[in-house]
């Protein structure tokens, strides 16, 4: 295919990394599921987020058939991308939600995911959150300390509600599985999650509270793992520790979450497959009669999503080649920040000769690269790229920073494409702030 991303280092298999795209090289010209990223380029501008919605369908039933054979759920971690149109796409095809703040839960609410399919995951939940969580009569509100259900024992004893709140504990199974440290959630001496013998002692207070009901037990190991087993073990690990509750909370819990994490094809990794997970979990759930939760935000939308940015100008400095493109790191932070690596193809292939460039943005910082040492064949200016596998935790991360406006998000679905949220406008940028903030104050 003469694929300019086949000579990048690290991508053992281009086609593969296209195809979870929904991209496909016709005549060199590069197209998203049956729509032109030159068409698009043209109509709204770059740098824009392109998604193709049937990636996403496909990764959802893959999913939910490779479970099949167990009681299960799929809670989309929404804080991947919140846009409503992604999470649209995820509740037409009954997918329920992992969320981590009141403004997620408002999102889901827009989008018609139903509150009962909602989990609240997250360490630092507020009095007024918790307050929200429990009148929308949740799925689970995911406890992740001891203070926590305190003050959720103090919310739930002012409200007049008729059903008990359903509560989950999120346990720490200190299991280190190998993935960038920022993102690695599931061993002692991060900030998430308790010690079974804190859980035991949660499990038991919530028994003992007419208000609160335990129902699950929730693990969430970290991010971009490719490895089965440590799914495999966390999962021992909960059902151990439900053998040990006692009183009501023996009883009432039905599910345990294993979180999210599943890992995808950046370059050249072994993508976590559901089949894979899936037969390493179903022998340890067989007969416990417990429900099976799962949280993957990435593994969903990671592959459905792209960058696209244009080329301003090239330059060299001593003996680095730049290539500076209009999306930067404020519109796709995590090169800069994880030193994530996402490849990058020209739209059209002109069969140029490759070379290692650096991909860099116009924000005043050194950090603010797409790609460093990249093969890229020899692109000029006005000519378009495309950065792939950014539909996690791309425009979800995405900021204001030098002023810049966030760019449009563009959803493609059966060939054809349209605005999902427009590119902000300078006005956007300004409009709750004040040129002269004490002049309502009275003299
Ligand atoms: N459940 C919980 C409790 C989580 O904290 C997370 C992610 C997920 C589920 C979903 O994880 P996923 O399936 O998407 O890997 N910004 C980072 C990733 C941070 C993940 C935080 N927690 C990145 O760009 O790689």
């Amino acid at each position: 295919m003469g694929e300019s991303v086949l000579t990048a280092p690290g991508v053992a298999d281009a086609a593969a990394l296209l195809r979870d795209a929904g991209l496909v090289r016709d005549g060199g010209r590069l197209g998203m599921a049956g729509a032109s990223l030159e068409a698009i380029a043209a109509r709204i501008g770059t740098p824009a987020y392109v998604y193709a919605a049937e990636p996403i369908r496909a990764r959802y039933r893959e999913l939910a058939s490779a479970f099949a054979e167990i009681p299960h759920r799929i809670h989309y971690a929404v804080k991947a991308n919140s846009t409503l149109a992604v999470l649209g796409l995820l509740a037409d095809l009954g997918a329920g939600a992992d969320i981590v703040s009141v403004g997620e839960l408002e999102r889901v609410r827009r989008a018609g995911i139903p509150l009962d399919q909602v989990v609240f995951s997250g360490v630092g939940k507020t009095e007024a959150e918790l307050e929200v969580a429990v009148a929308s009569g949740l799925s689970s509100i995911n406890l992740e300390s001891t203070g926590e259900l305190e003050l959720l024992e103090r919310v739930v004893a002012g409200t007049g509600a008729a059903a008990p709140a359903r509560v989950g504990i999120r346990i720490n199974p200190d299991l280190s599985p190998v993935t960038h440290p920022y993102i690695t959630t599931g061993s002692t001496g991060t900030k998430f999650g308790v010690t079974p013998a804190e859980a035991l002692a949660m499990a038991s207070r919530i028994g003992a509270n007419p208000r609160l009901v335990l129902t699950s037990l929730a693990m969430h190991l970290g991010s971009q793992l490719l490895d089965p087993a440590p799914y495999r073990d966390g999962a021992v690990r909960l059902l151990e520790l439900r053998e040990r509750l006692t009183g009501r909370s023996r009883e009432t819990v039905s599910a345990i979450d294993l979180g999210g994490g599943f890992g995808i094809r950046y370059l050249d990794e072994q993508p976590l497959e559901p089949a894979r997970l899936a037969a390493a979990i179903a022998p340890v759930l067989r007969g416990t009669g417990l429900e099976l939760h799962v949280e993957p935000g990435r593994f969903l939308v990671g592959s459905a999503g792209v960058l696209l940015t244009r080329v301003l100008y090239r330059k060299r400095s001593g003996r680095k080649t730049f290539v500076v493109v209009d999306a930067a790191m404020n519109d796709l932070l995590r090169p800069s920040h994880y030193q994530a690596r996402h490849a990058v193809v020209e739209v059209v292939e002109r069969g140029r000769p490759s070379a290692p460039v650096d991909i860099v943005g116009p924000v005043c910082e050194s950090g603010d690269f797409l790609a460093i040492d990249q093969e890229l064949p020899g692109v000029e200016p006005g000519e378009l790229l495309v950065v792939l596998c950014v539909g996690a935790y791309g425009y979800a991360m995405a900021s204001n920073y030098n002023t810049r406006a966030r760019p449009p998000e563009v959803m493609i679905d059966r060939g054809r494409f349209a605005i999902a949220r427009p590119r902000e406008t300078i006005d956007h940028l300004m409009w709750l702030e004040r040129r002269d903030p004490f002049a309502d104050e009275a003299p």
